[in-house]
């Protein structure tokens, strides 16, 4: 015999399924949900088809829809009014704010859905930066103090994970730190370790308004922060740093242009990784269905097993609740 008949292992479905090397199931799913203001209000996010951002009153049914279609997790992003905007970010951690009513409400609702609200200053930002903007540069260390603050209140409204995703340095470490000092042991951090500066957030930032705003004294773009997409053993050094100082879970985003680091961080880590499927590739995978050139549902599932088999524990897509229909089909 000179040649393997593999084929023999693609026969038909039966075969198929019983060697499958990965499988997907709404376990693996966080939805990341977009809140705002005011009430009754269910409003469309135009390059998102399919995506909305909710008032309070009417995320608390969709919690409920959430968690009969079998998610367990949601990561919170809020839209704040400009008047809450400014250059310290403060509004992230009033204990009436958006965020942290919202995390009450989940809570309140659907306990057994995990809350993972996002830690950064973009929405809060006069400026559209995930930091404080001080003479034109982002600045750390008043940027950590913030988000620890931030973190805090998460911590207070009921958050069972933060998602710091500024990709400020040592901001890990100085949330762990606070969390064990404030009676907050049991609260987790995914820690945004690998995020890229990445074109294919241009979706997210209309929807919540939250765009670097275009000004000679203030960074055009999120690239002295956020990773340039030529690296990958930079990414590892984000990785391992994230998880020295305290991460409970490592994320890497985007998704589908990543897979190869996310590959190589499952080889090295032990820690669980999320992986970030995000809105340019949401709105790329919706666009292209939309016209009839791909195959909704085969392309989603194909995308999302991609990213498992790639080596992701969990994974956040806007897709969640349309790919637990189609996975429990
Ligand atoms: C902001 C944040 C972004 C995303 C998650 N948190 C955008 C950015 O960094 O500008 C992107 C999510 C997506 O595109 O779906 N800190």
């Amino acid at each position: 015999m000179n040649f393997d008949r593999n084929r023999k292992l693609r026969k038909n479905q039966s075969i198929r399924d019983l060697l499958r090397e990965t499988t997907l199931t709404t376990d693996d799913f966080v939805l990341p949900i977009f809140v705002m203001e005011g009430s009754e209000k269910k409003e469309a996010i135009p390059s998102m088809p399919g995506v909305y951002r909710y008032s309070l009153d009417l995320l608390k049914n969709e919690i409920k829809d959430l968690y009969s279609h079998g998610i367990k997790a949601v990561n919170i992003y809020v839209k704040v009014g400009d008047h809450l905007k400014d250059n310290t970010g403060k509004e992230s951690w009033n204990p009436g704010g958006l965020m942290q009513d919202t995390i009450k409400l989940i809570k309140d609702t659907e306990p057994n859905i995990l809350v993972m609200p996002d830690v950064a200053l973009d929405p809060y930002s006069i400026y559209g930066h995930d930091g404080i903007v001080q003479q034109g540069r982002v600045v750390n260390d008043a940027t950590v103090e913030a988000l620890v603050k931030m973190s805090l209140s998460h911590a207070e409204a009921g958050a069972d994970f933060v998602a710091p995703s500024d990709m400020m340095d040592g901001r890990v470490f100085a949330i762990r730190q606070a969390f064990e000092q404030n009676g907050f042991d049991h609260v987790g951090i995914v820690a945004y370790a690998a995020k890229y500066a990445s074109a294919f957030y241009g979706p997210f930032r209309s929807a919540l308004d939250s765009a670097p705003v275009e000004d000679k004294d203030i960074p055009m773009d999120k690239k002295t922060y956020q990773m340039d997409f030529s690296n990958s053993r930079e990414a590892i050094r984000e990785v391992l740093s994230d998880v020295q100082e305290g991460a409970d879970i490592i994320m890497i985003k985007p998704g589908l242009s990543n897979l190869d680091i996310v590959a190589k961080v499952r080889e090295l880590i032990t820690h669980p990784i999320a992986v970030y499927q995000v809105s340019g590739e949401y709105a790329m995978l919706k666009a292209a269905s939309q016209n009839g050139w791909l195959d909704h549902d085969k392309i989603v599932l194909e995308t999302l097993q991609s990213i498992k088999r790639a080596g992701a524990d969990l994974i956040f897509t806007y897709f969640a609740k349309e790919a637990s229909v189609l996975l429990n089909k």
